[in-house]
């Protein structure tokens, strides 16, 4: 890219993707054919070819090809919104989630939408992150479908002052969330708002806010866990951790994320 160039703009996942996946899914037991497939999505047999492909590079497994039509060969762990949306029904966070395949931060493009007016419980979430921010200029390692990167918009009627009991919020979600898929996890709250498990960190909060002098005009609170990682870059090796590693078994990251979303709301 040319120095001083503006970034790309991030492409967000086409929704097609999501639709697709949760059509196998709903018909785990047969294979579906691509007319099939494409009549539901409202388009030809061909895209539906390019979007199994695009799919397929996401990790995606699916079995066929247009001849024969298509199959799941194991349920994705994509934090698509068709995957998320029935999962949270009901709480802020379940009508406005945006998905990309990877982008630089969740934290820049929800703060970037809410200043455009993006409502409050908008969820960013991302496979990858480029240039994913953590605390004191630090950089938030963010390795491909291994972690989760969430950020939320909130608009609270709440004075600047008061905004950090939001980040507080956010680290006892985590927490719950966490305990409520595996409650033998021992997570313990670092302040401001690390999460730790056997003095490894395994998740960071990273919140900003737009204000006045006397009330928020938004907050935006980013969320980034470690959750299948197996191994660290070697300046990390020391002091992080991932879910995975802490308790010896592959976590759903959909299972994890639809939890957090659900507590956040209760918080
Ligand atoms: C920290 O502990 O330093 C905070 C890390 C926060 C990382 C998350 S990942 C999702 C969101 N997007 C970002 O760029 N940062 C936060």
């Amino acid at each position: 890219m040319r120095a001083g160039a503006p970034a790309p703009t991030a492409q967000k996942t086409d929704l097609r993707l999501g639709r697709i996946v949760r059509l196998l899914m709903d018909n785990a037991t047969v294979v579906v054919s691509g007319t099939k497939i494409a009549d539901e999505i409202g388009t030809t047999r061909s895209e539906v070819w390019r979007l199994v492909q695009q799919l397929r590079t996401l990790g995606v497994e699916i079995s066929g090809h247009p001849a024969t039509g298509y199959g799941l060969t194991c349920v994705p762990d994509l934090l698509l919104p068709d995957m998320l949306a029935p999962l949270t029904k009901g709480t802020i966070f379940g009508q406005h989630i945006h998905h990309y395949y990877k982008i630089g931060s969740t934290n820049s493009a929800a703060m970037e939408a809410a200043s455009t007016g993006a409502p409050q419980g908008s969820v960013f979430l991302t496979e990858q992150q480029t240039a994913g921010r953590g605390r004191s200029a630090n950089q938030w390692h963010s390795a491909q479908s291994l972690g989760i990167y969430c950020s939320v918009v909130l608009r609270p009627q709440l004075p600047p002052s008061e905004a950090l009991i939001l980040s507080l919020g956010a680290g006892l979600a985590v927490q719950a969330a966490v305990q409520s898929i595996d409650d033998r996890v021992d997570v313990d709250l670092k302040w401001p708002n690390d999460l730790l498990i056997d003095g490894r960190k395994f998740c960071g909060i990273l919140t900003e806010m737009n204000a006045e002098a006397t009330r928020v005009r938004y907050i935006v609170v980013g969320i980034g866990i470690n959750v299948n990682q197996v191994t660290f870059p070697a300046e990390l090796q020391e002091t992080a951790i991932s879910l995975r590693l802490a308790t010896g078994t592959e976590w759903s990251r959909v299972e994890l994320c639809a939890a957090l979303l659900k507590s956040l709301d209760k918080e």
